[in-house]
């Protein structure tokens, strides 16, 4: 089955490849509400108007005339079989920013998934970009904000060194994921 994860993977490389500096990651759950929502910013390169308008549709042309994939009508596709709602916004030269929610208890609601193991193989993975993933249960919230951790390590060292990233295994696994207990 597809998790919720490897859509933001997904819409996260998109931001990597658009050149982003900075890629912001919240996940929001409100209980009481039964609503969710995953929002994926960056400050990447952005999209024209008529980008962003054909971007959201893979039946308009055919893969082998535009070379555009699936990853952002698959997340879309997710949040509106599952009661939610889509967006993308995006300007030239400023960024992307696409959110997707969710009814928790909504029977197509896709499992979030390994989370966890994204944001590590996000932030290891990637050293040139920094990361801010949030994670939010009402009060309640967990970050990992590369540019923190990086500042605490100094320069020599990567995020990807063994021992850094056990640590941060286990940080995201006790700060980010943990918020939820499973529940998503
Ligand atoms: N964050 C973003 N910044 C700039 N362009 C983007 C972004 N996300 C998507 N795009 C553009 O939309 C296209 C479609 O994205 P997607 O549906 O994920 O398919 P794919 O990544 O396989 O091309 C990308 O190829 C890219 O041109
Ligand atoms: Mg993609």
């Amino acid at each position: 089955m597809r998790e919720l994860a490897l859509n933001v993977l997904d819409i996260a490389e998109n931001s990597l490849r658009a050149g982003a500096k900075l890629v912001q990651i919240t996940l929001s759950a409100d209980f009481a509400a039964d609503t969710m929502s995953i929002a994926i910013e960056d400050d990447g390169c952005g999209m024209s108007e008529e980008m962003l308008a054909s971007v959201c549709d893979p039946f308009t042309t055919t893969r082998t005339t535009r070379k555009v994939g699936m990853g952002v009508p698959l997340f879309k596709y997710s949040a509106e079989s599952a009661g939610g709602t889509f967006s993308i916004r995006s300007k030239i030269g400023e960024g992307t920013c696409v959110t997707a929610t969710y009814k928790i208890s909504h029977v197509d609601r896709m499992p979030l998934g390994d989370f966890g193991g994204v944001a590590l193989q996000l932030v290891t993975m990637n050293p040139g970009t920094d990361f801010r993933i949030r994670v939010t249960d009402g009060p309640r919230e967990g970050v990992l904000d590369t540019r923190e951790v990086k500042e605490i390590l100094g320069e020599d060292i990567p995020l990807g060194a063994p021992e850094v990233r056990a640590f941060l295994k286990e940080y995201i696994q006790e700060n980010l994921v943990s918020i939820y207990g499973g529940r998503l």
